[in-house]
């Protein structure tokens, strides 16, 4: 697989990573963990050398299995975590919690589940208003200095935040989420980081399934899996928004690929510093998104994109009230 640098900085990673909550947490049960470890390692075998984790997946199974899986090949991959929250006494809650003393005990919990001595990308996974972001981007730095961290990110944060971080800790990446039906960072965050010089990670680069075509009007979603809460993904919306996938199904169709890969290689081809991390819980469809790196799309299909995106009104919010108001920031 090609590689591509996050931005500025000399991390180098595939063009495609492997996002791994799915595996452990948001879309229902936890994949048995020695398939789970396996489906990382065929990751790995593919070409893969960045994996996406965060200490609030399971909370903290998704890092085990993770460290598990990647121990053999620590030396050849990169692993990016997030830290940002508390979870209460049942584990359950998401409480925001970005102090400096709690970054440094979460960083400690991760280097453990994560069998390592350094994270190559530690990310504050969502802004915390209580802490200013240069206390954040502070004790990162003496993270880095520490030689526990490699480099810093940001995810969902807002233009002025990505600014005033970087002021203090050139942030190496975002990652927000980017796709075909939510291209909302293209306004400001997108200009922002090729000023400064910010590699971006897109997630839910599938928008988590919908537009691989899998998920048809009336699907319904268990209370474990977040789509329940997801407006976007309401009967209604699902119906309004199938004509989006059935256009990207219609030129993947044309081009001998599949929905996925169209929607994955279009992020390919928006800049040469973008590196998606889509997720998946089976072997069949790794390989298929794999496959999207080798898809190149001409003008031609990008203006047949463009055409139809532009005839589609996307219905539904991509966040519940509650979790909207934790991006942006
Ligand atoms: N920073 C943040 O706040 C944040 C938020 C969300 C996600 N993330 C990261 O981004 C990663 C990817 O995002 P995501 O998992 O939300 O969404 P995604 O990658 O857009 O979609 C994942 C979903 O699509 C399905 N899928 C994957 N490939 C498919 C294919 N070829 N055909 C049909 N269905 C397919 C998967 O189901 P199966 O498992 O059944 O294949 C899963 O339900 C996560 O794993 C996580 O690491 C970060």
């Amino acid at each position: 697989m090609q590689k591509r640098t996050l931005g500025k900085s000399n991390l180098e990673v595939s063009a495609l990573g492997l996002g791994c909550m799915g595996l452990s947490h948001g879309y229902g049960p936890a994949t048995d963990t020695q398939e789970a470890i396996s489906l990382i390692r065929a990751a790995v075998d593919r070409g893969v050398t960045f994996f996406d984790t965060a200490e609030v997946y399971g909370p903290y199974l998704n890092e085990e299995v993770v460290g598990e899986a990647l121990a053999p090949v620590r030396d050849q991959v990169v692993i990016a975590t997030k830290f940002g929250f508390t979870f209460g006494d049942d584990n359950k809650q998401q409480i925001l919690n970005s102090r400096p003393e709690h970054i440094r005990w979460a960083v400690e919990g991760s280097l453990k589940r994560l069998r390592t001595d350094v994270i190559d990308l530690l990310y504050q996974h969502r802004v915390d208003p209580e802490v200013p972001i240069e206390d954040v981007a502070g004790v990162v730095k003496e993270l880095i200095a520490e030689g526990k961290v490699k480099h810093f990110g940001l995810s969902e944060a807002g233009v002025q935040t990505i600014r005033r971080a970087h002021a203090v800790q050139p942030v190496t990446a975002l990652q927000s989420e980017y796709s075909l039906w939510w291209r909302e960072p293209e306004t400001e965050v997108l200009p922002t980081l090729e000023e400064l010089g910010i590699g971006f990670v897109p997630f839910s680069p599938l928008g988590k399934g919908f537009l691989t075509g899998a998920i048809k009007e009336g699907a319904s979603f268990g209370s474990d899996d977040f789509r329940s809460t997801v407006p976007r993904f309401s009967p209604e919306a699902l119906k309004a928004n199938q004509a989006l996938v059935d256009l990207l199904g219609a030129i993947a169709g044309e081009k001998g690929v599949t929905a996925a890969q169209i929607a994955l290689a279009w992020l390919l081809a928006q800049k040469p510093w973008i590196v998606p991390i889509p997720g998946t819980t089976k072997l069949h469809r790794l390989e298929e998104n794999l496959g999207a790196a080798a898809v190149a799309l001409s003008e031609i299909d990008l203006s047949k994109i463009a055409e139809a995106l532009d005839q589609v009104q996307i219905q539904g919010d991509r966040y519940s009230a509650a979790l909207q108001s934790r991006v942006g920031r």
